[in-house]
């Protein structure tokens, strides 16, 4: 007799019943349906969510700063801070904190040098509120074992939000001391992409990353630094320290600068200090946006000719003064840029440092005139250009793009404006 248990090996049952048969089935498809709701939540993890990640972090600017001695080092190995930076270079350095949302220290640096990290010029704290910011930035510290005194000045001082970034095995008892002085996030992994993204959620659009240099490490390693400010002491560590700790923080790659495929170097000179401004990735900030936007709107007031395009500039100078333009305002032939750069200097402007926003990318050959606006950008010495949409090879080949970035200035390029400056010079759909 046949055990009606008995299945033959190409899964056909005898002997039972016909509903115990349907269960199978039913059970074998809801099988089949759980493996692709696993696969399904594995491709999420796996794709989507780094994905977002990816696309908010894009659009946040992180900022590395540090000081060095000629030679690199970022310390000596006492226990007292070494002090590399003149005042002119701090007064910089604050200036440049006041403009981000976030500061970000390793524990490191927190146990060595107990920074408060907090905006102390008062005239910085007015500028900063006055734009609807808190007078204070975020004050961020990484340490993955948790192991930080509450009795830091980061902690401490600073009436702004504090975060801890640690990870899920940090010290529990460590962290519980202090998790009502600041929020605390844990992290299965501490990378510089992960802390990035976490922080863009928390609206951070500029993030400024302060050291030591571990913490730097990770940022250049990950290429999630999209500036280094960069101050150079004319003194070796020895000079400046009396000793020759090889033990000593030194900025990682410090000989390998300026990064390969980084862009623009900047120099300039803060009391005894060389400030390097190296742009490793150019972006566009919410204010860079703001005015991109403002220079398309008035470009829509040119009135379309057969032998231009209308294009809109504005001009905001490194002392925060604003000057307009575009195409053929006040003459027949004046580009945008020139209508804005002739006001600049009918009110006596100093345009360097200048940053100067167009719908269009600036000329760099015309037959109209013999100086192109390339040269005019570069002869007033601007620093960077943020431009909409590339000029086509239509009324003059335009090479402004390769010229200026080889020049040392940083170009911009936001996305998703190009197709809005076509559309006001009918330049879609051919
Ligand atoms: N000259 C300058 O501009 C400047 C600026 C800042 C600092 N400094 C100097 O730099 C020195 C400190 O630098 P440093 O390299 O020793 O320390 P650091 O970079 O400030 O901090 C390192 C600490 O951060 C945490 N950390 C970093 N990456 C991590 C990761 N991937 N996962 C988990 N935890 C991570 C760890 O904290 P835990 O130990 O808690 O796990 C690690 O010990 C000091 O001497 C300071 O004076 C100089």
């Amino acid at each position: 007799m046949v055990d009606d248990r008995e299945r033959l090996s190409y899964g056909v049952y005898y002997g039972e019943s016909f509903s115990v048969y349907i269960i199978d089935i039913l059970s074998f498809f809801s099988a089949i349906i759980a493996i692709i709701i696993v696969i399904i939540a594995i491709s999420v993890i796996i794709i989507i969510i780094p994905t977002i990640t990816t696309l908010t972090t894009r659009s946040m600017i992180t900022i590395a700063s540090a000081a060095v001695t000629r030679d690199g080092y970022m310390d000596d190995c006492s226990s007292a801070r070494l002090v590399i930076s003149g005042d002119e270079d701090w007064r910089e350095v604050h200036e440049l904190r006041a403009g981000c949302d976030a500061i970000l220290v390793g524990a490191g640096t927190l146990r060595k040098d107990d920074p408060a990290l907090v905006i102390r010029d008062e005239n910085l704290r007015r500028r900063r509120e006055a734009a609807g910011q808190p007078a204070d930035i975020i004050k961020v510290a990484v340490s993955g074992s948790g192991r930080l005194d509450p009795s830091l000045r980061f902690f401490t001082e600073g009436t702004g939000r504090k975060i801890v970034i640690t990870r899920h095995d940090a010290d529990a008892a460590a962290v519980e001391k202090y998790s009502r002085l600041a929020e605390v996030i844990r992290l299965p992994r501490i990378t510089a992409g992960n802390i990035a993204g976490r922080l863009a959620e928390a609206g951070t659009g500029k993030l400024m990353v302060e050291g030591g240099a571990e913490i730097l490490k990770m940022f250049f390693d990950e290429d999630m630094a999209d500036r280094l400010r960069l101050a150079v002491s004319p003194l070796t560590l020895e000079e400046a320290s009396g000793r020759r700790d090889i033990c000593a923080p030194r900025l990682p790659y410090f000989e390998h600068l300026p990064f390969e495929g980084s862009a623009t170097r900047r120099t300039h000179r803060a009391g005894a200090m060389t400030v390097n401004d190296y742009i490793i990735h150019p972006k566009a900030d919410a204010r860079d946006i703001e005015l991109l936007r403002r220079a398309i709107d008035l470009s829509r007031l040119c009135t379309p000719t057969a032998t231009a395009y209308c294009v809109g500039c504005v001009i905001a100078t490194a002392r925060g003064s604003i000057f307009e333009g575009y195409t053929h305002e006040s003459g027949p032939h004046n580009h945008a840029e020139e209508e804005a750069i002739l006001k600049a200097e009918a009110s006596g402007a100093d345009l360097s440092g200048a940053t100067i926003y167009t719908s269009m990318e600036p000329c760099s050959t015309r037959r109209s005139k013999p100086v192109s606006c390339c040269e005019l950008i570069l002869r007033h010495k601007m620093e960077r250009v943020v431009y909409a949409m590339a000029e086509p090879d239509k009324f003059a080949r335009c090479d402004s793009d390769a010229i200026l970035r080889k020049a040392g200035v940083e170009v911009v390029v936001p996305e998703g404006f190009a197709r809005q400056v076509a559309e006001i010079n009918g330049l879609t759909g051919r």
